[in-house]
């Protein structure tokens, strides 16, 4: 039976500090409520990227597990507590299942997927560790979709008119994504139900896909070739350009180096530049198998890192380095490759295109690199040289401000790299490509690619800064750069954020390492600020970590998730 209506429009919650814009709050409606294909009348979503639309128009609860978590909490609670628009009597997650169709009052409805597990419902009930209660204790609540729309009231019977195929209840689903020991049968299973919802759908495809193929989650990046940080000696140093200086490191024992992949960096602690030493990463500009390894830092004006790099750091000296890493990788295949790069941005691809000529490949290889002017044009002749020696290679170099001389002579066309030019170079839709340099760089360059017939998982991109911040519901506000904490420092151990540049001691203040970058303005990743989710997975360089609340699935070997995470040691971060 259906025991509540619940509706609430979304409204702007002041939450540690921040802003967040949230339909979370649901009170019941007296008598009749018009159920609509998006939503009942006087319900609203604050944030449609996680909530809300045709798939998750209506979200139910069910009051049995109301008297679960009343014990649990010792709290009592009132209908739309958990931001359900139906409280209802009966359909237990255990049971229901996906595909599933109801007859409520006048209107029929269809169980399209679990509930998105978001901080938002534990924000609302001051239970922060809810979103994890939800799943480990079974008990999430379900969305359905409108298949007719009608009116219901608290009162109205319940009946099923239809069974969802496979048999797959609410509680199995969200288990299947969320827990480990997955039955990759089941995972198949729920790829066949019609009714699941297109991103869950998505979500169990990916499973099957990883590696594996039995369904685990995914194992995570390769182990890298050594723990944290090992000291390399600087060989040589390089002036490439007015603002570009290459820096070839080698082992400390004379051992070779362990080869990288083509396109990967080092995190590089530079004591000496300052105090604390900063950390920061560079792309390798050289062969991935070279015995010694190569990065080309540009000089930023006032940067510390890349300062010290060109002024004062001398030949045999030593740096601490931590194993090559990254994601941004050449995969084998044979279809055409797009290299395109803009300003320093030209490091990672170059390793890319050393590799292609150690490999004679015979791919087709679109050579597309802009820069101001030769005298800020890194490594152009080597680039040129690889290309050369490879049978299908094109090149295009955009020169935005050199003179006609200069074009000339390094076959450059003027003007800046835009979409539009990338768009008129006719390339092959079939091609895979690889995109580094300023983000809105990147952001134009794959615009242009997906509207040539790139599919979109083809197009790689690296940016050289932090990741850009996923906090759903957050208003977006002016954030200041990353900073050290209001208040004294405390006394904790050091947890560098490496992308932001930023090394704080961690402290009382804060639950975990994700409380910390939060009070830092250091951009963060996360949904469900618990440990269920993933959102919040980062790349740990180097050190220890201890979880509390322990995650329900841990993350890969070497990745983190700081949302549960509190330092054991110094630690270093890829955020
Ligand atoms: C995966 C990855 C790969 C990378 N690969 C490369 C690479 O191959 N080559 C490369 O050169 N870089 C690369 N970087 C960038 C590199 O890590 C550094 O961010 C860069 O060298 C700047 O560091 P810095 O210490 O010199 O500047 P920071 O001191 O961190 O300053 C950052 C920026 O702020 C500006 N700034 C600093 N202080 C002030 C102030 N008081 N007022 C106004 N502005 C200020 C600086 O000019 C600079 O532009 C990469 C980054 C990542 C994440
Ligand atoms: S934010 Fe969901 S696991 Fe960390």
């Amino acid at each position: 039976m259906l025991v509540s209506v619940n509706v609430g429009l979304p409204k702007d919650v002041p939450w540690q500090g921040k802003t967040v814009h949230t339909g979370v709050w649901k009170h019941p409606v007296d008598g009749p409520a018009m159920v609509r294909r998006l939503n009942i009348d006087g319900d609203g979503q604050g944030d449609l990227n996680g909530h809300g639309g045709e798939q998750r128009a209506v979200l139910v609860y069910q009051i049995d597990s109301y008297r679960h978590w009343e014990k649990h909490f010792g709290q009592d609670l009132s209908y739309g507590n958990f931001g359900e628009n139906l409280t209802i009597d009966g359909l237990a997650d255990d049971e229901v299942c996906i595909g599933d169709r109801y007859r409520i009052g006048e209107a029929e409805f269809e169980v399209t997927q679990p509930r998105v597990t978001c901080y938002r419902v534990g924000m609302r009930l001051g239970q922060p560790e809810l979103p994890a209660l939800l799943v480990s204790h079974h008990r999430p609540g379900f969305y359905m979709r409108v298949i007719s729309e009608g009116r219901v009231q608290a009162g109205d019977d319940i009946v099923q008119t239809r069974t969802g195929p496979h048999a797959l209840t609410v509680a199995d689903t969200d288990a299947l994504l969320y827990l480990p020991g997955r039955d990759a049968g089941r995972l198949r299973d729920a790829t066949d139900i019609p009714a699941l919802s297109p991103g869950w759908q998505q979500s169990f495809r990916d499973l099957l896909a990883a590696p594996a193929g039995d369904g685990q989650a995914p194992a995570g990046p390769p182990e890298p070739a050594w723990p944290g940080f090992r000291p390399l000696r600087v060989d040589r140093i390089v002036p490439e350009t007015d603002t570009v200086t290459s820096v070839y490191l080698s082992s400390t024992d004379g051992t070779p180096l362990p080869a990288a992949l083509a396109g990967q960096y080092l995190t590089l602690r530079l004591a000496g530049a300052a105090d604390p030493a900063p950390v920061r990463s560079y792309s390798l500009s050289s062969a991935p198998g070279a015995a010694t390894y190569r990065i080309s830092v540009k000089e930023e004006p006032r940067g510390i890192a890349s300062r010290y790099v060109h002024d004062h750091l001398d030949q045999g000296g030593v740096l601490d380095s931590a194993a090559p890493r990254g994601e941004f990788v050449l995969a084998d295949g044979a279809e055409p490759v797009l290299l395109i790069s803009a300003g320093i941005g030209v490091t990672p691809v170059l390793a890319m295109l050393h590799q292609l000529a150690d490999d004679h490949s015979q791919r087709e290889v679109w050579w597309i690199n802009a820069a101001r002017r030769p005298s800020e044009h890194p490594l152009a002749a080597e680039a040129a040289g690889l290309l050369a020696g490879l049978s299908h290679a094109r090149e295009h170099v955009f020169y935005s401000q050199a003179t006609p001389p200069h074009r000339h002579r390094d076959h450059a066309v003027p003007g800046r790299l835009t979409a539009a030019r990338l768009s008129e170079l006719g390339l092959p839709p079939q091609a895979s490509a690889y995109i580094c340099g300023p983000a809105s760089f990147m952001t134009d360059m794959t615009d242009a690619l997906t509207a040539a017939g790139l599919e979109p998982g083809r197009i790689h991109t690296e940016l050289f800064g932090a990741l850009p911040s996923v906090n759903p519901g957050v208003t977006s506000r002016d954030r200041p750069p990353p900073h050290q904490p209001p208040g004294p420092p405390a006394n904790g151990p050091v947890v560098t954020f490496a992308r932001s540049g930023l090394s704080v001691p961690f402290g009382p203040a804060w639950h975990n390492v994700l409380d910390l970058a939060d009070a830092c303005d250091v951009p963060t990743r996360w949904s469900c600020r618990t440990g269920v989710c993933h959102t919040c997975v980062t790349p740990l360089l180097s050190g220890d970590i201890s979880y509390s609340p322990e995650p329900l699935e841990p993350p890969a070997d070497g990745e983190v998730l700081i949302c549960c995470a509190r330092p054991g040691t110094d630690l270093v971060l890829d955020m």
